[in-house]
């Protein structure tokens, strides 16, 4: 089928009562394994880029590869824009066909957050998914940072959705973006956010969180969880051992194969984890 819009994936998700993974590609062997898992678990999903990770191919690159191995599946797949930092990505990756899009401007005064938030939006087609940012969440995208980070203030809530018209929030409440094994989402503040606006959430950071913490997220009107982190670690993980175990290992196919599973694995694994009614065939790591 062919790339839904980011509408269509939340629509489908909140019909079927399931949350959306939002999963961030670089490559071919991590958009293989995501489409992978997305097949056996049949729950529509968003693919996703941030312009930091753009660099490598650009975003036509990235919309050709999706939209050809989208092409061979019947589950709903939107390609979204993640972090959008400027309204120059956000134009970039609609010229190149994306379906979703994100505006962050959360590290911008809230005033500002709104104009540049409100400008994305009208930048934005009719169907077009447009998610932004409240509160400037924390932790390293690979090597990028917010310069300051604080929760989502849920008093701010309604009125920037209404000034902004956006389908998506992303919200602050102690998830964190990158390797953060400690990270603990505070619920209260999340129900309380939940309760001051009627817009779906999105979770950044989900690497960082537990299945415990995945699995109650549908309860607070969240429709979209991200994960970066697992799946660019399952890749580089799989590459490193195939090395350590024999430095003479010259098979790229074989290995590029082998991260493929991996990160399929890990895709399936969260996936069940914020649809725990899913089930969980595949082992936990
Ligand atoms: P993780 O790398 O912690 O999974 O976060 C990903 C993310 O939120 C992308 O926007």
């Amino acid at each position: 089928m062919s790339l839904v819009s980011g509408q269509e994936v939340i629509r489908e998700c909140a019909s079927r009562g399931l949350v959306a993974g939002a999963f961030n590609t670089t490559n071919l062997e991590t958009t293989m394994g995501i489409v992978q898992a997305v097949e056996k678990t049949g729950v529509p999903t968003f693919i996703q880029v941030a312009p930091t990770n753009a660099v490598l191919s650009g975003y036509e690159y990235i919309y050709d590869m999706v939209s050809r191995r989208v092409a061979g599946t019947d589950v709903p797949v939107a390609l979204h824009l993640d972090h959008g930092r400027t309204l120059d990505d956000v134009r970039a990756a609609l010229a190149a066909g994306f379906t979703s899009i994100m505006m962050d401007a959360s590290g911008h005064p809230y005033d500002q957050n709104v104009k540049l938030s409100a400008e994305a939006r009208a930048l934005c087609p009719p169907g077009i998914a447009l998610e932004v940012e409240l509160g400037s969440i924390g932790g390293k995208e690979d090597d990028h940072g917010p310069e300051r980070e604080f929760t989502t203030d849920p008093a701010e809530v309604a009125d920037f959705v209404e000034a902004v018209g956006c389908d998506l929030l992303a919200v602050s409440a102690g998830n964190v973006h990158g390797y953060a094994p400690d990270a603990r989402l505070d619920l209260d503040l999340l129900r309380r956010i939940q309760e001051a606006g009627s817009v779906p959430l999105v979770i950044h950071g989900g690497s960082g969180l537990g299945a415990d913490q995945l699995g109650v997220l549908s309860d607070y009107d969240v429709v979209k969880v991200n994960v970066a982190s697992d799946l660019r670690n399952a890749m580089i993980r799989t590459f490193g051992e195939a090395y350590v175990a024999n430095p003479h290992e010259y098979s790229l196919i074989r290995v590029s194969t082998a991260s493929v599973q991996a990160i399929s694995d890990v895709v399936e694994q969260r996936i069940r984890s914020f649809n725990p009614r899913l089930g969980s065939p595949v082992a936990q790591s």
